[in-house]
């Protein structure tokens, strides 16, 4: 069995979470549940970093105790990503003693090897980054890359002779071109380090919050050197747990920001180097999240609280709204608007409403079982797409591209829906002759659908789990290992899961602000010498109207409501309309499905029983007090303009 070692930074707890440490620990929970759905045992670990001046100032600050300060805000880290429902195996405090003692060792250790020596340090400290800068990398008194105010610094100090690693280093960047990714961090720090290295000065005697130096302790140890330390520590080093360390050291995944990379990708693996541990196989460095294109900060009072984002949106939702937006490695803007386009479209109109269907259908043309199936060469081709998606999916994977795993499975989906519409299952419902070659089409949309909720397990787990459930797949079977088409078993009952991806709305102030700017739109449109005849409107007004060819895909009763049906009604767009439509005493819905009826297509969506309806079905009153839809016969194909 394979192992996977991945981690987050711990986050320093002088303040409280926010979206950007939600973000980095969901890219590392989802790397982790790929990697246990491939059958991998995995270790991942997140936690805090609670040592240094930063934090001794912040508890000073407020009158607390360092300790104090450090409980209270690593609890705020840990209930976070409690309520994110996160599944890291250990939460990690550097106050815990275990950790102590590895750092302890790790100081001893490069010390063992001549590479610690004693000195002065002269220069300049930023307390916000725990960070050591030169004369050139400051500017009026703060820290070109950062903004961080830096102070002057004079103080006995211990010193890492970083400067003999050089060489090492561009060796081991050499050898493994892929240690760090994107190759875009890859060549910064590349370039960083053939620039040449200066030792590091690794204690500070002019605070007390931290870990002594062994043998001195009028210094505590630099907090770079424990914090990055913790990895050691979670994989059991130095003889605290023996078993864990062979099976999960080198780590295999760092998932961290771009503001941290030179501490990961120069110090970390050259305090390694010295200690003489195996290097870990990969960091991956993303970008930032923007809001309004700044960077959160304290300091800019632009705070994304995960709990807010919580409170407003599915956990579903921003789990897939953070890992499919940002592409590999790049800065992103947090946008609302954009997280419920995504969710709307993807989730619920794509795959959402190609679960409903096809349970549905199951229910009626397959006496609500798994059926059994043959392959055509047109399902063949479907099976193809399937296992090149499956390919791709794990090389994107390999690289911690998530957002390609992500469209990769969606696009998928579409896949599959349009399977649907090709073979159009509710006609061959009515010819007997059929019945085998119907049963086969929706076994296969059914393993469709059961390939696309094991790929999204990782990273939309909650819907992909009702998914599950609804297809009947045992709790042992929901895995990666082996994916292969067929898996789905025959005469296995399906049931109807409740709803996957309720739809989003904007919220309503978002919605007034886009108002005004479609009203011009519209005006500058309408033809300006329009006739007024008082009972009659012009040509321009008529054309306003868009009413369109509407194939019905699928029908169900609402319950609790007994003149309404809802409807999946495909006008020619990506993905079937919702409408919900009085029509029940007229109409069963089996006798709508596969029939094309007269739908108006741009009223405004309106909320029917809880349910948004998104077009409406034109219909005439009989004179038995029944109604009517006007119909059209196969000639037309769906999304037809009517007018
Ligand atoms: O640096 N967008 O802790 P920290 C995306 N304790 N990610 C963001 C982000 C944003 N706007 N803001 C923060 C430390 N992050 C050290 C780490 S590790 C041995 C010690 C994430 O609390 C991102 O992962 O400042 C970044 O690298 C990390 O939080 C920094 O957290
Ligand atoms: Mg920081």
């Amino acid at each position: 069995m394979e192992t996977f070692y991945v981690t987050t930074p711990i986050y320093y707890v002088n303040g409280s979470p926010h979206i950007g440490h939600a973000y980095t620990t969901i890219v590392a929970d989802a790397m982790a549940r790929y990697h246990r759905m491939r059958g991998d045992e995995v270790f991942f670990m997140t936690g805090t970093d609670e040592h240094g001046l930063k934090i001794q100032r912040e508890a000073e600050k407020l009158q607390k105790t360092s300790q104090a300060l450090a409980d209270e805000n690593s609890k705020k880290f840990s209930d976070i990503f409690d309520r994110l429902e996160l599944t890291h195996d250990r939460f990690i405090r550097t106050t815990e003693d275990d950790h102590k003692r590895v750092v302890t060792r790790i100081f001893e250790l490069m010390k063992e090897r001549g590479d610690i020596y004693l000195d002065t340090y002269e220069g300049w400290y930023a307390a916000a980054d725990e960070a050591f800068y030169t004369d050139e990398e400051i500017a009026d008194g703060k820290s070109i890359e950062t903004g961080a105010d830096v102070e002057w610094v004079a103080e006995a100090s211990y010193f890492f002779k970083l400067s003999a690693y050089q060489e090492p280093l561009l060796k081991w960047y050499r050898e493994n071109p892929e240690c760090v990714r994107p190759s875009s961090r890859y060549n910064e720090v590349v370039s960083f380090v053939e620039g040449g290295l200066q030792d590091l000065s690794i204690s500070r005697t002019t605070f007390d919050w931290g870990i002594p130096v062994p043998n001195d302790p009028e210094h505590v140890i630099y907090v770079w050197v424990d914090a990055l330390t913790n990895y050691l520590t979670g994989a059991g080093a130095f003889g605290e747990d023996d078993a864990k360390w062979e099976k999960f050291w080198p780590c295999d995944l760092h998932v961290l920001g771009k503001d941290i990379l030179r501490f990961h990708a120069v110090y970390w693996p050259a305090f390694l180097l010295s200690a003489q541990l195996p290097l870990p196989r990969q960091l991956f460095i993303h970008g930032w999240w923007l809001v309004e294109g700044e960077k959160m900060s304290k300091r800019a009072g632009n705070w994304l609280d995960p709990h807010a984002m919580l409170d407003e949106f599915p956990l579903d939702a921003l789990r897939y709204y953070l890992l499919r937006e940002i592409p590999f490695g790049n800065d992103g803007n947090f946008a609302r608007t954009r997280l419920i386009e995504r969710h709307n479209a993807e989730l619920a109109d794509n795959f959402g409403n190609l679960v409903n269907r096809m349970t549905n259908m199951v229910q009626r043309f397959a006496e609500g079982k798994t059926p059994v199936a043959s392959i055509t060469p047109e399902d063949k081709g479907l099976i193809d797409e399937a296992q090149g998606a499956w390919q791709e999916i794990q090389a994107s994977l390999e690289q911690c591209e998530i957002h390609r795993a992500l469209e990769l499975i969606l696009s998928f989906s579409t896949s599959v829906n349009q399977y649907i519409q090709r073979n159009q299952p509710w006609k061959l419902a009515k010819d007997a002759a059929q019945t085998e070659r119907l049963h086969s089409v929706l076994y296969h949309a059914l393993e469709g659908i059961r390939w696309i909720a094991l790929l999204l397990s990782a990273f939309v787990p909650d819907a992909s789990a009702k998914v599950l459930d609804a297809l009947g797949i045992k709790q042992e079977d929901r895995t990666l290992a082996g994916l292969s088409w067929g898996g789905l078993p025959s005469g296995q009952a399906v049931g109807t899961p409740p709803v996957l991806f309720a739809k989003l709305e904007l919220p309503e102030e978002e919605e007034a602000k886009k108002e005004p700017k479609k009203k011009s739109e519209q005006k500058k449109k309408k033809p300006k010498d329009e006739p007024e005849t008082p009972g009659k409107i012009g040509f321009g007004d008529f054309q306003k109207l868009e009413m369109r060819v509407g194939l019905v895909v699928s029908a169900e009763r609402i319950e609790g409501a007994d003149k309404l049906l809802k409807l999946a009604v495909d006008v020619g767009e990506q993905s079937p309309r919702t409408v919900v439509a009085g029509i029940s005493k007229a109409y069963a819905p089996e006798d709508l499905v596969g029939n094309r009826y007269a739908v108006v297509t741009n009223l405004k969506p309106a909320k029917i029983f809880g349910i948004k309806s998104e077009a409406m079905m034109l219909a005439a009153d009989t004179p038995e007090g029944g109604l009517e839809l006007g119909c059209f016969s196969d000639a037309v194909a769906p999304g037809t303009r009517i007018g």
